[in-house]
């Protein structure tokens, strides 16, 4: 069963005297020492994990099984779409999962979604349940503390929604509204520090679409959330009758993929495969399929690294 898969030259670092006597490096370069090789398996004397094979070519020796690759678990709230969600299927898809999976292929990593509560999100980071985030994560100096960020693939803003007849014109004037939030947000805090953080007039949601929901049948006055959702959800439900309101008081927000905090390693990785999707095309194209033309702001136009430097 083995033989054949054997290139002619193998070792065993846990077999070495069996295969040719007492010198360090084992040869087993005639069909004899594969049967020597085939014995010792079936006596379980062989521990293949330890076997290696000689490259001529590299002139070292490589081990003759790798282990499998390490699967990147990476954590998405996807519940927020066009950058996160679910299909009919099941299948979490979107802009984030997209530009991930580019990356991921330029970084020769195996990377697996899986739909992870927003609340719960950056404690499954810490506990390493989730080896990286892609989430709609905007890159603040609060997060930096306990978490590490790739550079910025993403520019966004806070965004008002509010119905059509509504009187709001301005962020301001919601000082005095039922606004809801998503919990946790940049959104939450924006609003927390316009009504204070002891307000109950803020109303505050597991989603941003539970939120947009609200406003809808009419439990809040208005939601504040990142842009790209709001003008997703607005145009998906034209019966909501929903109208945006944009503000220079919002600060622009960038998205970067989470990791681990001194996770360098895999930073690094993550950066090298923006950096490259962003040169070959391949985030233009991305970006374009989900928002219908080019990215225009600088900071999502210019490479990645260029952007945080
Ligand atoms: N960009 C905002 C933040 O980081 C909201 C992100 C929410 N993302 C999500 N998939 N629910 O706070």
């Amino acid at each position: 069963m083995v033989s054949g898969s054997f290139a002619p030259i193998v070792r065993n670092l846990g077999l070495i005297g069996l295969l040719c006597g007492a010198t360090s490096v084992a040869h087993a370069a005639t069909d004899t020492a594969h049967a020597d090789v085939e014995s010792a398996l079936l006596h379980r004397q062989l521990d293949l994990s330890r076997a290696q094979q000689w490259d001529p070519k590299r002139n070292r020796w490589l081990p003759l099984y790798l282990p499998p690759a390490k699967v990147y678990v990476v954590g998405t709230d996807a519940a927020y779409a066009p950058f996160e969600s679910q299909n009919e299927k099941g299948e979490i898809v979107g802009f984030d999962i997209e530009v991930v999976q580019a990356v991921a292929a330029k970084a020769g990593i195996e990377v697996k979604f899986v739909n992870t509560p927003w609340e719960g999100i950056f404690n499954a980071l810490a506990q390493g349940d989730r080896d990286l985030l892609v989430s709609a994560v905007t890159i603040t100096d609060e997060r930096k503390q306990t978490i590490d960020f790739t550079d910025p693939y993403f520019d966004a803003v806070q965004l008002i929604a509010v119905k059509e007849t509504s009187k709001v014109t301005k962020f301001a004037d919601l000082k005095k509204l039922k606004v809801g939030v998503q919990t946790g947000t940049t959104g939450d805090e924006a609003v927390t520090k316009l009504l204070g953080k002891n307000s109950t007039a803020i109303k505050r949601f597991e989603s941003t679409p539970l939120a947009l929901k609200e406003l809808e049948s009419g439990g809040v006055d208005a939601v504040v959330a990142d842009n790209g959702v709001v003008v997703h959800y607005v145009a998906n439900n034209p019966g909501g009758k929903f109208k945006t309101i944009t503000d220079k008081e919002f600060a622009p927000e960038q998205y970067g993929i989470a990791v681990k905090k001194g996770n360098t390693e895999l930073v690094e990785k993550l950066n090298n495969g923006l950096a490259e999707i962003q040169a070959d095309g391949s985030y233009n194209q991305i970006y374009t399929k989900y928002f219908g033309q080019a990215p225009v702001a600088k900071g999502a136009a210019a490479p990645a690294s260029a952007a945080s430097k």
